[in-house]
């Protein structure tokens, strides 16, 4: 009720706003959401084609990216992304081989790798069963990025998800991926990162990066969506808030479900 005793009517389909850090898209359905992502993809990749000439990106694992990968391949407004100069990274993945079920670059390339046209030599798998995964993929990004802006190692744009327990990518509340501040790219295991260990890009690589899109769907992320959103809640209990890009933008895409309707 405002001040005049009159009661304020919202619009129908006014979307609920959400206390997140950085900029927020709240969209009706998934459908909705995909579009926009998908909108919001070709521009920045146009720009930084025009800028640089190619296209960086690197994209999580998990099924809530699955139906925005889906849409890229079939989305006549997505053929407008450079697929032909963009370089696909991978911003986690788990110890297990290729081949296995649990691996992202299962889903990664059966969208992506095997349809959007990216030359092979510019897909960047990560060989998370080396023992020396960490170096290897921390030097391929260098040899790749590095000529761009000298000393500024930055990806164009990184696709991530939410896990319920505020975890992204393959970083994990109080562990030692999460705090380290100068790699690249960690190995990451112990008590709080559950199932296989994981290969993940950390906070150092990630917050270089000039886009960073958080897309989280559906009511079983409601309650974590809602905790980010308290005035206490943490990077260390809740990695996904370590996202703070220097000089970049963190764009959270939510579907209505996610923000508990
Ligand atoms: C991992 C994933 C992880 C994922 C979230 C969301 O290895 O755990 O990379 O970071 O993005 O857990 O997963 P869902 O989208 O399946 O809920």
């Amino acid at each position: 009720m405002s001040e005049s005793g009159q009661k304020g009517y919202e619009l129908a389909d006014a979307k609920p706003r959400v206390n997140l850090p950085g900029d927020v898209i709240v969209c009706n359905t998934p459908e909705e959401l995909v579009d926009q992502m998908g909108h919001d993809l070709v521009s920045h990749s146009l720009n930084c084609l025009r800028s640089f000439g190619d296209f960086h990106m690197a994209v999580s694992g998990g099924t809530t990216l699955t139906p925005f990968l889906r849409h890229l391949m079939i989305d006549p407004i997505c053929r407008g992304i450079p697929w032909k100069r963009t370089h696909l990274w991978m911003a986690d993945e788990r110890r297990v081989a290729p081949d296995d079920d649990q691996s992202h670059w299962h889903d990664l390339h059966d969208h992506l790798g095997l349809h959007a046209g990216i030359p092979t030599s510019q897909q960047h798998r990560m060989d998370a069963m080396s023992r020396r995964v960490e170096k290897e993929y921390a030097d391929e990004l260098r040899s790749a990025l590095a000529w761009r802006e000298k000393g500024q190692d930055r990806l164009d744009y990184v696709l991530l998800g939410l896990g319920e327990d505020g975890h992204t990518a393959g970083l994990f509340a109080h562990s030692p991926a999460l705090a380290e501040q100068r790699e690249f790219v960690r190995i990451n295991s112990g008590p709080t990162v559950p199932g296989p260990d994981r290969v993940t890009m950390t906070r150092r690589i990630l917050n270089g990066a000039r886009f960073i899109a958080i897309m989280v769907t559906g009511e079983r992320k409601a309650p974590i969506v809602e905790r980010l959103t308290h005035r206490d809640a943490h990077p260390q209990e809740f990695p996904v808030l370590a996202l703070q890009p220097t000089g970049g933008t963190v764009r959270w895409y939510l579907d209505r479900a996610a923000t508990g309707g």
